[in-house]
């Protein structure tokens, strides 16, 4: 059975220390994609780097609404041109949050949209950040059309987003948080959810599932998610395995 991680950090330094054999351990565990997720000029291009490494890594580059304090102008040129590169299949993570920053909603709002453009420009889909912004972050993704589309990565368990998310033609990730205990409505999301529009991640090093909470986290406990997903739907873990691995192919157009 093989696993695809739609979304994880490869590029934190909590794995400065033991990265490669990490990343080979994970492989021979069978997950067979891990997508390297930049936030930052810096981490965009370490994320590349390091999917350098792996024919079955790839990256994503771009600058999250927790990265843009000292955001220049020529940054969103180099996101734009980090993009090109063969290994980047996203523009993301992008995005707003609320919970971090309220200060500057308008600047978030301003550089989300400029990576959307970059997005469509290049012909990529986008990897969505979007915390305490629901609303906001739908308005944006209504009134400026994203070509390939994207993911809600690590969507918020809200059922506004995610009807209007699908509606959007968007894909929904499900990350740790769907197997925490304090997750009221995680069934019902992910019930809502058909499999055709679900990925799975694990965000790691970040966000480690049930029960292996507070530990730093890997892509080999993406099966988490796929276990969880599988009992709520009633299905076979294989089926819910295959299915988000076609799905993340499809929406990254990797083969
Ligand atoms: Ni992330």
């Amino acid at each position: 059975m093989d696993f695809f991680d739609s979304h994880a950090h490869y590029n934190d330094e909590k794995f400065e220390k033991d990265r490669d054999t990490l990343i080979k351990t994970i492989y021979n565990d069978g997950i067979t994609k891990i997508i390297n997720a930049g936030y930052s000029l810096k981490s965009s291009i370490n994320a590349i780097e390091i999917a350098k490494n792996y024919n079955f890594m790839y990256a994503t580059v771009g600058i999250s609404p927790n990265d843009i304090e000292d955001l220049k102008k020529e940054d969103l040129k180099k996101v734009e041109s980090l993009a090109k590169d063969k290994k980047v299949v996203a523009i993301g993570e992008i995005g707003l949050d609320y919970h971090w920053n309220t200060e500057n909603k308008e600047l978030q709002k301003k550089v989300f949209v400029s990576q959307i453009k970059i997005a469509n420009k290049l012909d990529l889909p986008i990897v969505i950040h979007t915390r305490e912004a629901i609303y906001d972050t739908l308005d944006i993704l209504k009134k400026n059309a994203c070509n390939k589309k994207g993911v809600f990565h690590c969507c918020p368990l809200n059922v506004d987003l995610v009807r209007e998310g699908l509606k959007l033609d968007f894909y929904i990730s499900f990350a740790g948080p769907i197997t925490f205990k304090n997750s009221k409505n995680a069934d019902e999301i992910i019930k809502r959810v058909p499999l055709e529009k679900m990925l799975i991640e694990t965000d790691s090093p970040y966000l480690s599932p049930e029960p292996l909470r507070g530990q730093r986290n890997d892509s080999r406990n993406v099966k988490y998610m796929a276990k969880k997903i599988a009992e709520i739907k009633g299905i076979d873990i294989e089926v819910v395995a295959r299915e988000t691995y076609y799905n993340a192919q499809k929406l990254f157009s990797i083969k």
